[in-house]
C-alpha cells in the first residue's frame, strides 16, 4: 500500500476531519520531497539532533504516514481509548487520528509539542476538523507539560525526542490504565541496546516491533498495576 494513498472513506473518521489529514499528508509530504532533494541523509541524523534548536525540529513536520495513521486510529478505536497521551505533536497529523478516535469513544487527547509555532498550527489543524474539544496541546518540553496528566492514560504514543522516550514512559508509567498500550514511532531509529527498548522488553509490557514501508514502531500493552 503506497504511503501516497489518500486515507478513502476510512469509516469513523468525519469529511472534515479527513480532508485535513489528507491536506496536513500532502504538505509533509511536500516537504520531505523538497528537504530529500537538498540534503539526502538528513534523516539519518535525527535521533542526535536538539529538538530545542534544530532546524528539523522548529520546522519540520517529522510526521507518521497514512499506514501509522490509521494504525493509531485503529488501536485508539478498537481500545476505545478514552484518554489518549502524545509526546511530540509537531503540527498535529497523528493528534488528527488520535483525536478522531477519541472523539469516537467520548474521550480527549493530551498533546504535547516543544515549540510554540509548530503547537500553533496543531490547533489550527485541529479547529480545522472540528477536534479543538477533544485535544489540546501543550507547549514546551514535555517533560514538565505532561507530568500533571491524568491518570487511567489507555494509550500513550511516544514520537518525541528518541532519548525522551524512557523517561517519558517513567513518568507517566504510574498513570497507565490496565492494559494501556504505549506506541511508539521510529524504533528503526533505536539502538538495539537502547534503554526503552530494554525497559518496553521487561516483564511488565507484551511488546512487538511493527515494520512499516516508511519506518517501524513498537506496540506494547502495559501488564504492570493499573493507576
Ligand atoms: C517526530 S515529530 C512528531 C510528529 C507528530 N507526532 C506527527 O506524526 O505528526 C517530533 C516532535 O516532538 C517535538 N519534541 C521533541 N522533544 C520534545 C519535548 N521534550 N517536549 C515537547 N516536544 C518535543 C519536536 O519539536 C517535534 O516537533
Amino acid at each position: 500500500m503506497p504511503q501516497t494513498m489518500p486515507i478513502i472513506a476510512t469509516p469513523g473518521i468525519e469529511p472534515a476531519v479527513r480532508a485535513v489529514i489528507e491536506r496536513e499528508h500532502e504538505a509533509a509530504f511536500a516537504q520531505v520531497r523538497e528537504r530529500r532533494a537538498s540534503a539526502p541523509r538528513e534523516r539519518d541524523a535525527l535521533p542526535t539532533m536538539d529538538f530545542r534548536t534544530s532546524e528539523r525540529h522548529r520546522t519540520g513536520y517529522l510526521a507518521i504516514g497514512p499506514n501509522q495513521g490509521r494504525f493509531l486510529f485503529a488501536l485508539a478505536l478498537s481500545r476505545k481509548a478514552r484518554t489518549i497521551v502524545e509526546f511530540g505533536s509537531s503540527f498535529g497529523i497523528s493528534t488528527l487520528y488520535l483525536a478522531a478516535a477519541a472523539k469516537a469513544a467520548g474521550g480527549r487527547v493530551i498533546g504535547s509539542e516543544y515549540h510554540p509555532h509548530k503547537a500553533g498550527k496543531a490547533r489550527a489543524n485541529l479547529s480545522d476538523a472540528g477536534l479543538s474539544e477533544i485535544a489540546e496541546i501543550r507547549v514546551g518540553d514535555a517533560r514538565e507539560t505532561l507530568l500533571d496528566a491524568p491518570a487511567g492514560i489507555d494509550l500513550l504514543f511516544l514520537d518525541g525526542a528518541k532519548d525522551l522516550y524512557l523517561p517519558i514512559l517513567e513518568r507517566l508509567e504510574p498513570k497507565l490504565a490496565a492494559n494501556a498500550l504505549v506506541v511508539a514511532d521510529n524504533a528503526d531509529h533505536l539502538d538495539d541496546d537502547d534503554p526503552f527498548l530494554a525497559h518496553i522488553g521487561t516483564g511488565r509490557y507484551v511488546t512487538s516491533r511493527i515494520a512499516f514501508a516508511k519506518g517501524a514502531m513498537t506496540l506494547s500493552v502495559w501488564m504492570g498495576e493499573a493507576s
